[in-house]
């Protein structure tokens, strides 16, 4: 139980000053009756505003990450999150990228306000699959698979190898590679370290999670338990 005005702005209702008014015009209803006390200890499922149920405490999103959006809060450029609706912007705590996609790659993000949740899927200990659709400049000289998978891999200025990744060649210029790590630039550098240069880089998977039929730049809610990990 929370105070109403507390719950609502933290869910981006408004500033406070903002969800205050909405409370004292009798747009809020506790338990299907209209509340003007804004100080009222509620429960979050109680609550409505003019009859429709408040957005989930939790929020996880899978969205499908244009071009040329940065997965950060303070670059300069395009935020991924002014993909979203300005009320999920507002919420606090913040909503935040589950790992990060360079900005030249698009497909699966998951976006949530879960820290706990958050770091459990970005933590190395946990070995999360991602998977890669890759384009590259030149042909696969086909030792490439192999060079991946062997677990030796080194990438200029890391101390440890990659952990073994599974290439599949799809045309000399096209393959799928999965990984169970998430280093920086990982796979633009691994095919770096082999010589070659990805030209185009889209994420087809994140754990079970794959696009489905979004749209680029669409998005939807999951649930927690929708993640096997
Ligand atoms: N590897 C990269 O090089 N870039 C990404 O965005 C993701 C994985």
């Amino acid at each position: 139980m929370d105070r109403l005005d507390r719950i609502l702005t933290s869910l981006g209702y408004g500033s406070r000053k903002e969800v205050q008014n909405l409370i004292k015009n009798g747009h809020v209803a506790v338990c299907g009756v209209v509340s003007k006390d804004v100080k009222q200890k509620v429960n979050h499922a109680d609550i409505t505003i003019d009859g429709e149920p408040l957005d989930p405490q939790t929020l996880i999103i899978v969205l499908y990450k244009p071009m040329h959006y940065v997965c950060s809060h303070d670059d300069a450029g395009r935020l991924i999150y002014s993909i979203l609706p300005p009320r999920w912007q507002r919420r606090n705590p913040k909503i935040s990228t589950i790992g990060r996609l360079d900005s030249d790659t698009t497909g699966v993000i998951l976006l949530t306000d879960d820290g706990a949740l958050n770091h459990a899927l970005t933590s190395p200990r946990k070995h999360i699959t991602k998977v890669y659709e890759v384009t590259l400049a030149s042909p696969l000289q086909g030792v490439e698979a192999e060079i991946f998978s062997s677990g030796t891999l080194m990438l200029r200025g890391d101390d440890k190898p990659c952990m073994s990744a599974k290439l599949t060649m799809i045309d000399p210029y096209n393959a799928t590679v999965e990984l169970t790590e998430g280093r920086y630039h990982q796979v633009k550098r691994m095919f770096a370290a082999v010589g070659n240069k990805v030209v185009k880089l889209h994420r087809k998977q994140f754990a079970n999670i794959e696009i489905g039929d979004l749209q680029e730049g669409q998005y939807k809610i999951i649930r927690k338990e929708d993640i096997l990990f």
